[in-house]
């Protein structure tokens, strides 16, 4: 396997106390890694967090040839450091690869970097209920050329940042736009990749929805404007009577590896979940018929986020009476006292840093 280099810093930050928000803060340390036709991947090591050099004519800046991950570690209860699932993260980062042109890595050597990387600045992990350490892994085209193909060169990179909740409501119902005017990706496109030009893509409509007051958009397929797909930064399920449905994976919806828990709670507790075509329609006629009667989105950094209103043009459809219904409730305390390491893990989900 490959070498990893470890340099500490010198100067180690103070620690933000009070409200982290999301993403605002970095810890003391950080992955990098390259990537040369003649080398392959190399150069491993964990360095100081600061500042990297690229050329203003990397590839990254110019087209996007670019890929990320989400995760978080965790406080659990004996004090202690875990991950969840972390190697779901890194086998879709491979998958993003592959859609984007950009090479493989090694999974097994990346988790255990990262593993290095968490016990290095396992201080970093906030102790305050419901802040976690949200881990991004990312990687980038650097070869210095405006001709438009595949880069030649990359870097591979983890910055960590401890956070508090993705929403600044919390557990509060959020307010869910239906888009019909833009859309984010269509098959045979890159929804499926977690890459940059995907949320490049989401701003405008996400802004317009924001000066109506509503936190995210809920995007419909890029071809009919009909099915209903994922929210901004999570996936969606509605339960529809005794029905829970979160539309299935068809190419332009991000593969959550949330969802894919939620979907296994849910079965562990012998509930009806189906991953199928959802038509807006079909939603809309499920509110007035009085039987939408929860709606959440799931992600890692939003957790379990459940919507209290969806409009859909003129149509306001309150769910719930805008309350956090049973099921989100008792998915959101299944799903972060696993994470926390506050109930047993009976899946096998976390990995512990020690
Ligand atoms: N969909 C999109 C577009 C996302 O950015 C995310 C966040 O990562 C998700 C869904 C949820 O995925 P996961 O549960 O793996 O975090
Ligand atoms: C995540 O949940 O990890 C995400 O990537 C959402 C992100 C856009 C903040």
């Amino acid at each position: 396997m490959m070498d990893l280099r470890v340099e500490l810093t010198k100067n180690p930050k103070e620690k933000p106390q009070g409200n982290l928000g999301f993403g605002k803060y970095f810890t003391d340390h950080m992955f990098v890694m390259d990537y040369s036709p003649e080398n392959g991947w190399y150069n491993a090591a964990i360095v100081p967090f600061g500042p990297i050099e690229v050329s203003p004519a990397c590839m990254c800046l110019h087209y996007g040839q670019e890929v990320f991950e989400g995760m978080k570690a965790y406080r659990n209860s004996e004090g202690g450091v875990q991950l969840f699932r972390p190697e779901e993260n890194f086998k879709r980062l491979n998958v993003s690869n592959d859609r984007m042109c950009i090479p493989k890595f090694d999974e097994a050597f990346l988790l255990d970097a990262l593993m290095k990387l968490v016990e290095i600045d396992q201080e970093w992990v906030p102790r305050e209920e419901g802040a976690s350490l949200y881990i991004r892994p990312f990687i980038i085209g650097t070869e210095p050329s405006l001709g438009a193909h595949s880069s030649t060169h990359f870097k591979f990179l983890i910055i960590m940042s401890p956070s508090g909740a993705y929403y600044e409501t919390g557990l509060a119902p959020v307010k869910i736009y239906v888009e019909t005017k833009y859309v984010r990706a269509v098959t045979g496109g890159t929804g499926f990749a977690k890459t940059a030009g995907n949320y490049a893509a989401s701003m405008k409509a996400q802004d317009v929805a924001a000066e109506e007051g509503y936190s995210q958009v809920l995007w419909l397929d890029g071809v009919e404007r009909k099915y209903v797909e994922e929210v901004g930064a999570m996936n969606v399920f509605f339960k529809l009577g005794d029905e829970i449905v979160t539309p299935a994976l068809d190419g332009s919806i991000l593969s959550g590896i949330t969802r894919k828990s939620v979907v296994d709670i849910l079965k562990s507790w012998g509930m009806n979940v189906q991953e199928r075509m959802l038509s807006i329609d079909e939603l809309v006629q499920a509110y007035k018929d009085g039987k939408l009667e929860e709606a959440w989105g799931t992600g890692t950094a939003a957790v379990i986020s459940p919507i209290g209103e969806l409009k859909y043009g003129d149509l306001v459809m309150e769910i719930n009476q805008n309350q956090i219904g049973p099921i989100s409730q008792k998915l959101y305390d299944t799903l972060t006292g696993i994470q926390w390491g506050k109930i047993e893990d009976t899946f096998g989900w976390v990995k512990k840093v020690d």
